[in-house]
């Protein structure tokens, strides 16, 4: 590209396709996160449960990577992972974590924050189960988030791990397993012409209701 900086000054995109309406919206935000998940779904959004989980260190260092969420029950999401990794650590010294989803064939975008707490034994052990044998076996050999030396490395210890366990019988490493992300806040996002975007957001009270307004865009 000839000039990068000047062909992203140049992008414009008008949203205009949809509004939001307090009416419109469910009392429980769980319903509208479903609704609007079926209709990502229904409109061929590419891979429709990917977000961006956020983290911080305990000094508030923030890092973003996308990950898949795989089960949404009592507005708590499930998400699996390494808990070595940078986001394990993190999330071991710093509970409070973020899941954005950005779905631009519906001009949307979902914001969602909480807590995070780890799954149940038996909940990461039903989903690692589910998985191929490959991806188990890429689950004991990914260290993740540290240094290799090059691909070989891994590709090494993903050869040993095919030697330790060479049929279906690949069991879940301690380090590997579920996430739980309890929300206390949603914000859902419609995108309008001129920048004049809805914003509908939902956070959680005490007493376990959930108070609804509009922010500005
Ligand atoms: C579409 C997509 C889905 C991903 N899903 C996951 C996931 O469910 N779990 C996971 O650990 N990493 C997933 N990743 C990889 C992460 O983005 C990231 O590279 C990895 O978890 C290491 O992050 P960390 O070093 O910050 O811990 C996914 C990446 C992409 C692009």
């Amino acid at each position: 590209m000839e000039d990068l900086n000047k062909y992203i000054r140049d992008l414009r995109h008008d949203f205009s396709q949809m509004q939001l309406n307090e009416e419109d919206m469910s009392h429980d935000p769980s319903l509208q996160f479903e609704k609007w998940f079926a209709q990502a779904v229904k409109s061929a959004v590419n891979e429709p449960n990917a977000c961006v989980l956020s983290t911080a260190t305990k000094e508030g260092k923030p890092s973003g990577r996308v990950v898949l969420f795989r089960e949404f029950k009592d507005n708590q999401f499930g998400l699996f992972t390494n808990y070595n990794s940078r986001k394990g650590k993190e999330l071991q010294e710093n509970p409070f974590a973020c899941l954005t989803f950005f779905w631009p064939e519906l001009e949307r975008q979902i914001r969602i924050e909480g807590l995070v707490e780890k799954s149940t034994q038996e909940a990461s052990d039903k989903y690692f189960y589910s998985r191929p044998r490959t991806s188990r076996i890429g689950a004991w050999s990914s260290p993740q988030s540290n240094i290799l030396k090059n691909r070989e490395e891994l590709e090494h210890l993903v050869t040993g791990f095919d030697k330790r366990y060479p049929d279906e019988d690949v069991p879940r490493p301690e380090f590997w397993g579920g996430y739980l992300l309890k929300v206390n806040y949603y914000e859902f996002w419609q995108g309008r012409p001129s920048r004049l975007h809805d914003r509908i957001s939902y956070t959680l009270q005490e007493e376990g209701t959930w108070k609804i307004e509009r922010l500005a865009p």
